[in-house]
C-alpha cells in the first residue's frame, strides 16, 4: 500500500513492510527513482527479501520514471549476500544454504530466477540505472552494481566477486554484464581469483564511468541523472533499444533496426 502511495505522490515506500524486511528503501521524485539498500549496519547484505524487494519496485515502477538510482547507504554498497545464508539457523523467514540443498533443485532454481528478477529490470530500454558505488561491492553487492547501465564510483570502492571462493557461482546477472564490459580473460581474472578491484583499475578495465572522491559521489549521481533526463525521453529508449542489440546483430541487421527505429521518431516528431 504505502508503495502504491509512493508511486501516485512520489514519496517514500520506506514503510512497506517488504521494503523494511528487504533493508530497502524506495523513493520516487517526479522521473527519479531512487532505490537506497539500508541496513548499514550490516554493511547492506542482501537477503532473499532484499531480491523480492527489488523485483516488486520493478514490477511496479512508476510509467514516468526515466532514471533509477541504486545506491547503498554508509560506508558500503553492499557487502553482498547476507552470510546468515551459510549458517544452519539461516536468515529466519528464508532458509539457508543448508535447507536448500535438502530441497529439490527445481525449487531452489525458481529463487534463484525470483531474485534474478530483482536484478534483470534494471536493464530495461524505458529506463537509464545508474549505480552509485562507495566502499564494498562485494559479490551480490558487486552483481547488484553489474546490474546498472551505469556505475559511478567513490574513490574507496572495492569490487570483489567472492562467489568462487566461497564454492558458488556468480548467479544473480551477473556474468554476461562483466564479460560484456571488461572481456572474457578480464573477466576470467576477476572471477576465478576473488580478487579486489580498486578505483583506478575499474576505471581503466571500465567498469566505471566516473570515479569522484567520496563525499562527491551524490553530486557526481545528481550531474549524470540532469545529463540523461536532458535528452528526448523516447528518443532516448529507441536509442538504448538499438544500443542494446548492437552486439548480437550483423551490421546490416543493426542498420535495418536503425532505419526501423528513426521511421518511427520521425513519424511521432512529424507525423
Ligand atoms: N552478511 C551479514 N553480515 C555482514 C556481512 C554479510 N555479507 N558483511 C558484513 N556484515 C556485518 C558484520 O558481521 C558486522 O556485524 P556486527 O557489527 O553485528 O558484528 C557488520 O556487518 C560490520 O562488518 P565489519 O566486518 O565489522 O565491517 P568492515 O567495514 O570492517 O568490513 C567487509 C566490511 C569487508 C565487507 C566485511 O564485513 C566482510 O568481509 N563481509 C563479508 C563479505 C562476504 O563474504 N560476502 C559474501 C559474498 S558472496 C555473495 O554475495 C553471493
Amino acid at each position: 500500500m504505502a508503495e502504491a502511495q509512493a508511486r501516485q505522490h512520489g514519496g517514500n515506500a520506506g514503510d512497506d513492510p517488504a521494503m523494511a524486511e528487504g533493508g530497502v528503501r524506495f523513493e520516487v521524485d517526479g522521473e527519479i527513482a531512487t532505490i537506497t539498500l539500508d541496513r548499514p549496519e550490516k554493511r547492506n547484505a542482501q537477503t532473499f527479501a532484499t531480491w523480492s524487494a527489488l523485483a516488486r519496485i520493478g514490477e511496479t515502477l512508476p510509467e514516468r520514471v526515466r532514471v533509477v538510482v541504486v545506491k547503498g547507504e554508509g560506508p558500503s554498497f553492499s557487502a553482498g549476500i547476507d552470510l546468515r545464508m551459510f549458517t544452519a539457523e539461516g536468515v529466519p523467514g528464508q532458509g539457508s544454504f543448508g535447507s536448500a540443498a535438502k530441497s529439490d533443485g527445481a525449487s531452489f532454481e525458481q529463487s534463484i530466477r525470483r531474485a534474478q528478477a530483482g536484478f534483470l529490470w534494471l536493464r530495461r530500454p524505458e529506463i537509464v540505472s545508474i549505480a552509485a558505488v562507495q566502499g564494498h561491492a562485494i559479490g551480490a553487492g558487486f552483481q547488484l552494481a553489474l546490474a546498472c547501465d551505469l556505475r559511478i564510483v567513490a574513490d574507496d570502492v572495492s569490487f570483489c566477486m567472492k562467489e568462487p571462493a566461497l564454492g558458488l557461482v556468480p548467479d544473480l546477472t551477473g556474468t554476461k554484464p562483466l564479460v560484456e564490459l571488461v572481456g572474457l580473460a578480464k573477466a576470467i581474472d576477476i572471477c576465478l581469483t576473488a580478487r579486489t578491484v580498486h578505483a583506478d583499475e575499474a576505471m581503466r578495465i571500465g567498469l566505471a564511468e566516473r570515479v569522484v572522491a567520496g563525499g562527491d559521489l551524490e553530486q557526481a549521481t545528481r550531474e549524470k541523472v540532469e545529463q540523461l533526463l536532458s535528452t528526448n525521453r523516447d528518443a532516448a529508449a529507441a536509442t538504448k533499444r538499438l544500443l542494446q542489440g548492437a552486439q548480437g546483430r550483423t551490421l546490416e541487421e543493426q542498420s535495418r533496426a536503425e532505419g526501423i527505429e528513426q521511421a518511427a521518431r520521425i513519424k511521432a516528431l512529424f507525423g
